[in-house]
């Protein structure tokens, strides 16, 4: 097991590129399940999730080659092979097979999904979604058993706005019999993308990107060749970094669209943000003002920027209130930020930051990815040198985290945990 050591409390300054989304990704590789032909999807992130993701496809009988970020999947051979533990256990997006594979083979066998822990994540809006296409669905001693003579479209009514519940519904009922309409659908870019594919394979949807999306299913899918969206959840976590301890920094390969809930708050905090076309410039902040910060679904305040926010907010002058509506458990970060100097406190759904603080460098462990991006900013805001554990999370999202960071003068580097340590870590 290794650490991330950082020295902090130096300005950053330079240029970042922004890699692949890694909630599309996810979304993407199960998708090219549907097709007949080979698929090549471009501009992968190198992290982990991917690296699972073609582990499952080569269970299955698919012959994946990867190669910089690019990746070409072949179907002929694949089977509706079950996979109720092992690798499906590894990430959250695993349940993107459930849809993939009854779509293609009309059954699956997934075990029950892993990834971070923020509370609750019950997947019932996907099973509702299966269920309403003509599946039956049973879950057999954790994992989840899908079967259908056959899919037919249906009306469905998402109780609760899921990203996953309307990429899974849209993967089962792109070759379903007639049309599916989802209402109350999930809006996040990543959502397009994923539409953008399965049309590009062969796949009637209309509205994808909206709150209603209509599939009219077809029969067979086709390869193509698709590239995938800039990772907004990345160029947000080094937006909120350049503001926190930029002197003038690029980001580049953004859809300035995607961040402006984000740019809004920076701005009101006092941070200078210049948005090109595929570019955003952050300039160097001088006092920043304390905001208030609540998540929401898309194209509201994404809850996956709220923890790297927070380390950027004990920086502000005066109180700043974090409500997550989305999670109720995505406070972790926090016992770990106070470890570093910083005044949280913690009431229900909220945290309540004072600023302005000095952070110190500390020994702290992530317990979640963007848990981990918050801890990477506090790290280099901190006088000091902080050491971060817990990188599995981190790997599972960021893609070149250190070369990047590096590129814009960061002092980061990683060291192999001493027997010790890792003993120490295991019983904490
Ligand atoms: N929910 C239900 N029932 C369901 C599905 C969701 O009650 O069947 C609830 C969840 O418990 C949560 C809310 O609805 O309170 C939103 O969940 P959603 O399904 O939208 O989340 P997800 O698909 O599991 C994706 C991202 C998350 C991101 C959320 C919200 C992937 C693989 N994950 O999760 O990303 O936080 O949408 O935007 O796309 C991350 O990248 O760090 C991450 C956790």
């Amino acid at each position: 097991m290794e650490k991330l050591k950082i020295a902090g409390g130096y300005p950053l300054k330079g240029a970042v590129k922004i890699s692949g989304a890694k909630n599309s990704a996810v979304a993407l590789i199960p998708a090219t399940i549907l097709a007949d032909s080979p698929v090549t999807i471009e501009g992968l992130p190198d992290i982990s999730d991917v690296y699972m993701l073609k582990g499952l496809l080569e269970e299955i009988g698919g012959s994946v080659e990867l190669d910089s970020g690019t990746m070409t999947v072949n179907t002929d051979d694949m089977t509706s092979m079950p996979l109720p533990s092992g690798r499906v256990k590894k990430l959250r997006a695993s349940y993107y097979l459930m849809g993939a594979m009854l779509g293609k083979f009309k059954k699956a066998v997934i075990g029950l999904p892993g990834g971070c822990h923020l509370g609750p994540r019950p997947i019932d809006q996907h099973i509702k979604g299966f269920e309403a296409l003509g599946a039956e669905v049973t879950n057999e001693q954790g994992a989840i058993y899908l079967r259908a003579d056959e899919l037919r479209g249906a009306r469905i009514y998402l109780d609760v706005v899921s990203v996953g519940a309307t990429i899974n519904i849209m993967l089962a009922a792109v070759r379903a019999k007639g049309q599916t309409i989802i209402e109350n659908a999930a809006k996040e870019p990543e959502i397009i993308d994923v539409a953008t594919l399965l049309t590009n394979m062969g796949a009637k949807i209309k509205g994808a990107g909206t709150d209603v999306i209509r599939i009219d299913g077809v029969e067979h899918l086709s390869g193509c060749r698709h590239t995938i969206i800039p990772d907004r959840i990345e160029a947000g976590t080094f937006m909120i970094l350049a503001a926190a301890v930029g002197e003038g920094i690029l980001i580049d390969n953004v859809i300035p669209y995607h961040m402006e809930s984000l740019t809004a708050k920076l701005r009101e905090m006092g941070v200078p943000v210049d948005a090109g076309d595929d570019q955003i410039f952050i300039g160097k902040s001088e006092e920043l003002k304390a905001v208030d910060i609540k998540t929401l679904v898309y194209p509201g305040f994404a809850t996956d920027l709220q923890q790297p926010f927070t380390s950027l907010l004990t920086r502000a002058k005066g109180s700043s209130i974090v409500t997550d509506t989305i999670y109720s458990a995505r406070f972790k970060h926090i016992d770990e930020l106070r470890r570093m100097n910083a005044n949280i406190k913690v009431e229900g759904r909220s945290a309540i930051v004072n600023g302005t603080v000095q952070l110190q460098g500390a020994k702290v462990k992530a317990s979640d990815l963007r848990a981990g991006a918050a801890l990477v900013i506090a790290g280099l805001m901190a006088e000091g040198v902080t050491e971060i554990t817990g990188l599995e999370h981190v790997d599972r999202g960021y893609s070149d985290l250190e070369a990047k960071l590096e590129g814009i003068g960061a002092t980061i580097w990683r060291e192999q945990l001493t027997a010790e340590e890792e003993e120490q870590l295991e019983n904490s």
